[in-house]
């Protein structure tokens, strides 16, 4: 017989003769002449209430189902007497195929988001996470919806690079070197490289970006969605040392293109998941932030606010507030900067555009210098309420001029990005790009608000257990 979801027995229509159900026990009630079981198999919040009659010859089975056993039920979909549900099962046959002992460990509910960290391998069966999880995966799908819709192509950026990106080193190494005892270089100095697997340093991807150009400059439309890598030791809440990211990159395209495709982005991405994950969001609502819907609402309908970044700078300085870090021309925009932006000034979701070219990657497309002859780029950071950055991305250099200029001012050698450069010898088109990070987009869905809480296995500093 063919296994029945939860979700989908709930959503029946007319009641059935002979379901069957496979899941997981979240508590059992046990009166005189029959027991109550609450199954669970995660397809959906709302588990099946079971009801198994004492006459039934299974019956001795019920008494090994405790919380955290598996289990496979047959039975009747039939009009359910309790509130809060349309249906429940009348078993015909219960068996515990995996027992759990008082030992497991997801007992009662109301347990901290530390402790269940430390046992990821359980979590994704507690009401929280499941929903996180049921979230990620929905919102995934719906970021190739989005693009794919639009006539965007897929493209997959190696993992292994040479490269580095963004330029700011932040990168892990990827060695098949003995590390207690590399091979040296002729001098004795260093480590010979040549000796390594790939004959050269290779580090784990921080960005698809410039791969993504490559293929946006052949197939106008591309992008990339996959794990990136930052070994920046930044314990917050916000940053993963492993995170997946969003990149798309189109040919033909400027600032304000971009910032506007980032802006339908996020808004799909927020419909989607309000339409198709409406229970779990309910969840969160009353759980984790009691604002999120409210929220979600308001972002969808109003368009986000846009302000340069020297516009954002006298708004700071007139802000009467006072900042661990001042802000001056020219600093780069801190947490609480960017929070008091979209948090307490704006109150709504903001782009801010046109940065000082010094504190910005080499790859961004120089601006005219302003009236005071000040150099800005052409980048743009998305800054959320409760969040600050998810987004971050710009117009890239063109010119190959500039593009040299600005890569000696970043000391990177030319040589390393010798293909890079070509892009620019060849068929060279103004050209755009984000990145958007998934979990900060997840936390932003969700209310949820530490990464370690979205991702399934967070990798942070010191942390790698799962
Ligand atoms: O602003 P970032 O560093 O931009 C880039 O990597 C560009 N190459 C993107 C592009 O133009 N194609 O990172 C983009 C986004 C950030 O806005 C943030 O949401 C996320 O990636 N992000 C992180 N998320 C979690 N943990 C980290 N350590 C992150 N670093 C960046
Ligand atoms: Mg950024």
């Amino acid at each position: 017989m063919q296994r029945t979801l939860v979700k989908d027995a709930l959503n029946a229509t007319s009641p059935a003769d002979s379901i069957l159900l496979q899941g997981w026990v979240r508590t059992r009630r046990d009166a005189k002449a029959f027991s109550f079981v609450e199954l669970n198999d995660g397809s959906c919040l709302k588990g099946m209430q079971i009801v198994v009659d004492a006459s039934l010859p299974d019956y001795p089975a019920v008494a090994r189902a405790h919380t955290g056993a598996a289990i496979e039920v047959n039975g009747k979909l039939v009009d359910s007497k309790g509130a809060g549900q349309k249906w429940e099962v009348v078993a015909t046959s219960f068996k515990v195929t995996g027992e759990a002992d008082g030992t497991y460990p997801l007992q009662k509910k109301g347990h901290t988001l530390e402790f269940l960290r430390e046992i990821a391998h359980l979590r994704p069966r507690s009401n929280l996470f499941g929903a996180v999880f049921r979230v990620r995966s929905r919102l995934a799908y719906a970021v190739h919806q989005f693009f794919q819709e639009r006539g965007f192509h897929y493209v997959h950026p190696p993992i292994i690079t040479a490269s580095d990106a963004e330029g700011a080193g932040e990168m892990f190494r990827v060695t098949t070197l003995d590390v207690g005892n590399p091979p040296r270089t002729a001098d004795g100095k260093g480590v010979d490289h040549t000796q390594d697997f790939f004959g050269r340093k290779t580090f784990l991807t921080v960005s698809g970006q410039l791969e993504a150009e490559i293929f946006a400059c052949a197939l106008s439309n591309v992008y990339t969605f996959g794990p990136t890598f930052r070994a920046e030791n930044s314990n917050t809440s916000r940053h993963a040392a492993e995170f997946w990211m969003i990149e798309p990159e189109v040919a033909f395209c400027d600032l304000h293109g971009d910032m506007d495709l980032a802006e339908a982005f996020v808004k799909y991405l927020l419909r989607d998941v309000k339409t198709h994950c409406a229970a779990d969001l309910e969840f969160f609502g009353k759980f984790v932030d009691k604002d999120l819907a409210a929220r979600l609402d308001f972002v969808l309908e109003k368009p986000f606010v846009r302000c340069s970044y020297t516009e954002a700078v006298e708004i700071l300085a007139q802000s009467g507030q006072t900042w661990e870090h001042p802000v001056a021309w020219g600093d780069n925009l801190q947490a609480e900067h960017e929070r008091y932006l979209t948090e307490e000034h704006f109150k709504c979701p903001v782009t801010v555009y046109n940065y000082p070219r010094a504190i910005k990657a080499f790859y961004m497309r120089v601006n005219e210098p302003d009236a005071q002859g000040r150099e800005t780029v052409a980048a743009m950071d998305l800054l959320v309420p409760g969040i600050g950055e998810i987004i971050g991305g710009s117009q890239r250099e063109e010119r190959l001029d500039v593009l040299r200029e600005s890569m000696a001012k970043h000391h990177l050698d030319e040589k390393a990005y010798w293909w890079y450069l070509d892009l620019r010898r060849y068929g060279s088109v103004p050209h755009a790009g984000f990145g958007l990070g998934f979990e900060r987009m997840l936390m932003f869905a969700t209310g949820v608000a530490n990464i370690r809480d979205v991702i399934p296995f967070a990798r942070t500093p010191g942390t790698a257990e799962f």
